[in-house]
C-alpha cells in the first residue's frame, strides 16, 4: 500500500480548494524559510566580535517598515477574495443538480435517493452528474466529511443543511462522521462509491422501490392533509402546488422564499410563519414523522405541480378503521 500525501481528487471541488492549499503552504513555507536564512546569516555577521563591542544606535527606517506591512496586507488579500470565491463555489449547488438526502444518527448515515432508492453507510454517485445533498440528524451534531471531495458540513438536527458535489472519478471513497456525537462516533463510516453513467442506471433501476415523492403523496393522504390543501377544500389552507422555490408573504408582511427549510417548518411548526391572508389553524405535526418521512413529504411538495393534489376525499389506502357507514358522505369528524 503506497503512502499518499494528499487524499485522492475525486470532486470538481478538490482540484481547486488543493490548489489555494498549495499556494498558503508555498506562501507560508517561503516566509519561514526566508527568516530563517536571515537568522542564521544574521547570528554570523553581526556577531559580538570583542568584549567591548558597542553596538551601533539605529533608529526606524520608514520605507522598510512601509514594505513589510504593505507586501503582507496584499498576499493576504489574495487568501481572501481566492478563498471567499471557494467558499461561494462550496456552498451554491449548480441548478442541475440531483436532489440526495440524507439523514445522520448515532451511528450511521442514512440515504434516500429521489427514485425511492435508499442506502446506510453507503452512497451510490454517478461520474460527472452534480448532486445536492439535503442534510438533517436525528439526534445530536454529526459532520458529514468527504475527503476525496474536500467538502465537510455540520449536520444538525431540526433543520436542513446543504453540500453538493461534482464527482469526476470512479472509485470508491470514505465518508466520515467528523463531528465527536458519542460513543460510536468513530464507527460511523461509509463509502461514496462513484460510479460511471452506466453502472448508475443500472444500480438505480435494481434498488428502485416506490420513489420519494410517491412515498411522500402517501404521507400526504396519510395525514389528510388533502382534507384541507386541496382545491375542494372551501379554500380553507392555500393549495401548495408550484409552492417551492417561491417568495411567499407571511402574516408579519416579511417575505420569505419557500425553500425546504421552509416547508419543513411549515410541517413542525405551522403557526410560526403563516402565508398572509391565512388563519393559523394548521395542526402540528411535530413528533409525528420521522426524518425520514418529513424528506419524502418535502419531496413530495417541491415535485407538486398545478392540479396534482388529491381531491379532498381521497384516500391512501382502505380504511380500516374507519369503515363507518357514513365514510363515503362529509368528512363530519373533522369540521373545525
Ligand atoms: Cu456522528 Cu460523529
Amino acid at each position: 500500500m503506497s503512502v499518499k500525501l494528499i487524499p485522492d481528487q475525486a470532486s470538481a471541488m478538490a482540484y481547486k480548494v488543493d490548489s489555494l492549499f498549495m499556494f498558503l503552504t508555498a506562501v507560508t513555507g517561503s516566509v519561514a524559510v526566508v527568516t530563517f536564512l536571515v537568522l542564521l546569516v544574521f547570528i554570523v555577521r553581526y556577531r559580538r566580535r570583542a568584549e567591548n563591542q558597542v553596538t551601533p544606535r539605529i533608529s526606524g527606517w520608514i520605507a522598510l517598515e512601509v514594505s513589510w506591512t504593505v507586501a503582507p496586507f496584499f498576499i493576504f488579500l489574495i487568501m481572501f477574495i481566492w478563498g471567499a470565491i471557494l467558499y461561494f463555489e462550496a456552498v451554491t449547488p449548480p441548478v442541475d443538480a440531483e436532489d440526495i438526502y440524507i439523514t445522520g444518527k448515532q451511528w450511521m448515515w442514512k440515504a434516500q435517493h429521489v427514485g425511492g432508492q435508499r442506502e446506510i453507510n453507503q452512497l451510490h454517485l454517478a461520474i460527472d452528474h452534480p448532486v445536492r445533498l439535503i442534510l438533517t440528524s436525528e439526534d445530536v451534531i454529526h459532520d458529514f466529511f468527504v475527503p476525496a471531495f474536500r467538502t465537510k458540513v455540520d449536520v444538525l438536527p431540526g433543520r436542513y443543511v446543504q453540500t453538493w458535489y461534482l464527482p469526476t472519478k470512479a472509485g470508491s471513497y470514505h465518508l466520515f462522521c467528523s463531528e465527536y456525537c458519542g460513543t460510536g462516533h468513530s464507527t460511523m463510516l461509509g463509502n461514496i462509491v462513484v460510479q460511471s453513467r452506466d453502472r448508475h442506471s443500472h444500480w438505480l433501476e435494481e434498488k428502485a422501490e416506490g420513489s420519494m415523492v410517491l412515498e411522500g403523496r402517501k404521507i400526504f393522504l396519510k395525514y389528510e392533509c388533502n382534507s384541507c390543501h386541496s382545491a375542494d377544500s372551501s379554500q380553507r389552507c392555500p393549495l401548495l402546488e408550484g409552492i417551492y422555490g417561491r417568495t411567499v408573504v407571511l402574516s408579519q408582511g416579511n417575505r420569505i422564499v419557500a425553500d425546504e427549510n421552509y416547508l419543513r417548518n411549515s410541517i413542525l411548526d405551522p403557526n410560526s410563519q403563516v402565508v398572509q391572508g391565512w388563519k393559523p389553524i394548521m395542526p402540528t405535526f411535530k413528533g409525528m414523522l420521522t426524518e425520514a418521512e418529513l424528506m419524502q413529504l418535502v419531496a413530495y411538495l417541491k415535485a407538486l405541480k398545478r392540479g396534482d393534489t388529491p381531491s379532498r376525499n381521497e384516500r391512501s389506502m382502505p380504511p380500516v378503521q374507519r369503515n363507518t357507514p357514513d365514510e363515503g358522505g362529509g368528512n363530519n369528524e373533522r369540521s373545525d
